[in-house]
């Protein structure tokens, strides 16, 4: 079946508490095509989590580990991940090129690696200091290409970056490698204290060739989350 606008849609559970993700799992099954779980809800309900996504909805599970450690330890936790079903799990790309081969293995081609190429927080001052080279402290894209390249060498199937980096990806590595995008921000959403900085709509970020938009706030903070899901939805399917 042909991917339907819903299926562009990844709904971050973003949330401290299980019962609260319960219901928005409830309420956008249907309306979205992946989950995420991240780091707070797994740290703190483990695998059933996972089950409890898989047992309310039809939609893929996204599980946003963002692992990074000597490539046999991730070897071995990518392992364990492979056996809950999940269909995407994160691995940073800023180690070796062994790390992202040996979870890309473990996943078995039943759990897809997504690349973490530089996490949003970063500029040039903490590459600075963290004793980046003079050239990705100026041009901090210059990193992120280089690590999306490690993560495609590698077999991962796709990579993390922000909307605008779509389209270079996309020209170097091909259009079946994997662009996941946050910073999804429509027109209509009002967010008070927003911290993503370099956003795109859902329009443009289809148009700049994104497969998955991780969109969050926007949907979970409307006063009627599960109509805005819909008209991102109709965003979507009017840009492709
Ligand atoms: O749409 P919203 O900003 O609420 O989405 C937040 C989600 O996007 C979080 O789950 C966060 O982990 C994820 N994310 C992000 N920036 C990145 C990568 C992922 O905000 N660079």
């Amino acid at each position: 079946m042909p991917k339907q606008g819903k299926d562009y849609i990844v709904f971050p559970l973003d949330f401290a508490s299980v019962k609260d993700a319960r219901e928005y799992v409830k309420l956008l099954d249907g309306k979205v095509g992946t989950f995420k779980i991240g780091l707070e809800l797994f740290i703190d309900q483990g695998p059933s989590v996972v089950e409890m996504v898989k047992n309310l909805s039809r939609a893929k599970v996204f599980l946003d580990l963002k692992l990074h450690d000597i490539s046999t330890t991730v070897q071995r936790a990518m392992e364990r991940v492979a056996n809950l079903g999940v269909d995407f799990v994160t691995v940073h790309c800023s180690s070796s090129i062994a790390m992202l081969e040996k979870a890309v293995k473990a996943g078995q081609g039943k759990t897809q690696i997504l690349g973490v190429t530089l996490l949003t927080d970063n500029d040039a001052d903490t590459l600075k200091s963290a004793g980046f080279k003079d050239k990705f402290v100026k041009d901090p894209h210059l990193l992120v290409m280089e690590r999306a390249k490690m993560a495609f060498e590698s077999g991962c199937s796709g990579v993390v970056c922000s909307g605008k980096e779509v389209a270079k990806i996309k020209k170097e590595f091909g259009k079946s490698f994997f662009a996941v995008t946050p910073g999804i921000r429509p027109e209509w959403s009002i967010l008070e204290n927003d911290d993503q900085k370099r956003i795109t709509t859902p329009g443009q970020a289809i148009t700049l060739g994104s497969d998955l938009l991780v969109i969050g706030r926007p949907i979970r903070d409307a006063a009627d989350p599960s109509e805005a899901a819909q008209k991102v939805i109709k965003e979507i399917e009017a840009s492709l």
